[in-house]
């Protein structure tokens, strides 16, 4: 599917764990983004990453902020390689720390003036635990890194977006009512509900500003080496009653491979997709699915991925993570 300009441009990586990356397939256009300029907070891994290089792809300026050095460092390298030089700036930052996000915004406005887009995304995976069996100080950081490291970033880069009357806040949340013990546990939804929290409280609060403000769930977006992923906790265990519920979506998680998670890249895409559509999803969250489901983009396989699993958050879900949809999400 890629077409002869993604393939010339085709960067590889031996640390990062990519794929060339062309959006035209999915009825994307190269400079759609053209003039924005996006910071991608966790930006130099999965998620992050293919935000980071879907923004550039469609014309955008990203400016990467993880605690990551040698990826993020990595994923300047690459997404200038596959666009113009000066596309991408990485700025090494620990989100939590007020110093370190004031940092960011000095770099990211130094070196490209403004910044139109924010994207809070950063996230420690590994802080997933259940409740009773989770430290405190967990919670603390969940909180830290989702509800804190989010209001800093907001604080810096929001206000200028009011003055010139454009931007988009975006997070990746989570439709956590059906995430299995081993994906997240209440310590990782607590700071996403905190989160979100926020983001919805910010939509009010620049309503009619030319700011808008939605939340994004991923859902199954990686591509994960299982061979490299840390062992479960010691006294992991999954809950004799567990059971998925019976609406919940339908990904492939048949082994090899993971075949029906949804690539980075792909992910991407429903990324930029929805920035174009940042004003019809104001105030609300959207599942990535749902997103592919409006561009009719049937990624990453029509045969596991249907119309019919596609589907907006729930009241259930909505109550939980305190998002509500916007007037519409359409072509
Ligand atoms: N992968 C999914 O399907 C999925 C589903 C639901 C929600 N999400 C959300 O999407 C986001 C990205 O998920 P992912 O799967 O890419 O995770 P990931 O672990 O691959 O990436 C997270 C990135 O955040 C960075 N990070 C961690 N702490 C940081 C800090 N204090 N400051 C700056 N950067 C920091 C990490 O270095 C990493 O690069 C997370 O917020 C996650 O909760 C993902």
């Amino acid at each position: 599917m890629a077409t002869e300009t993604s393939t010339e441009k085709a960067v590889t990586s031996t640390i990062l764990n990519i794929e060339p990356i062309d959006l035209e397939y999915c009825g994307l256009k190269k400079d759609s983004l053209k003039g924005e300029v996006a910071v991608v907070t966790g930006g130099a891994s999965n998620v992050g990453l293919g935000y980071a290089r879907a923004i550039a792809w469609a014309g955008g300026k990203v400016v990467i902020a993880d605690l990551n050095e040698v990826a993020g460092a990595e994923a300047e390298r690459v997404i200038n390689a596959e666009n113009e030089p000066d596309t991408a700036l990485f700025v090494k930052t620990d989100i939590t720390k007020e110093e370190d996000v004031k940092n960011l915004a000095a770099k990211a406005f130094e070196k490209f003036g403004k910044v139109d887009i924010l994207i809070n995304n950063a996230m420690n995976m590994r802080l997933n635990g259940p409740v009773l069996k989770s430290s405190v100080s967990d919670l603390d950081s969940s909180y830290a890194i989702s509800a804190r490291g989010v209001m800093l970033a907001i604080k810096e880069f929001v206000p200028g977006m009011i003055e010139r009357g454009h931007g988009v806040v975006t997070y990746s949340t989570t439709q956590f009512h059906y995430c299995p013990p081993m994906v997240g546990g209440t310590i990782y939804c607590a700071g996403k509900a905190a989160a979100t929290s926020i983001m919805m409280s910010l939509a009010n609060e620049v309503k009619d500003t030319g700011v808008y403000v939605f939340c994004l769930t991923p859902a199954g977006v990686g591509r994960f080496d299982f061979s490299k992923m840390p062992p479960p906790p010691k006294d992991f265990e999954m809950p004799k009653d567990f059971k998925m519920p019976k609406d919940a979506p339908k990904f492939d998680f048949g082994m090899p491979g993971f075949k029906g998670m949804i690539p980075p890249e792909a992910g991407g895409a429903a990324m930029v997709y929805s920035i174009l559509h940042a004003e019809e999803l104001h105030g609300s969250g959207i599942i990535i699915n749902d997103a592919f489901n409006a561009m009719d983009y049937p990624y990453p396989n029509p045969a596991n991925l249907t119309k019919t699993e596609s589907r907006r958050l729930t009241d259930m879900e909505l109550t939980m993570v305190f998002c509500t949809m916007g007037p519409g999400f359409k072509k």
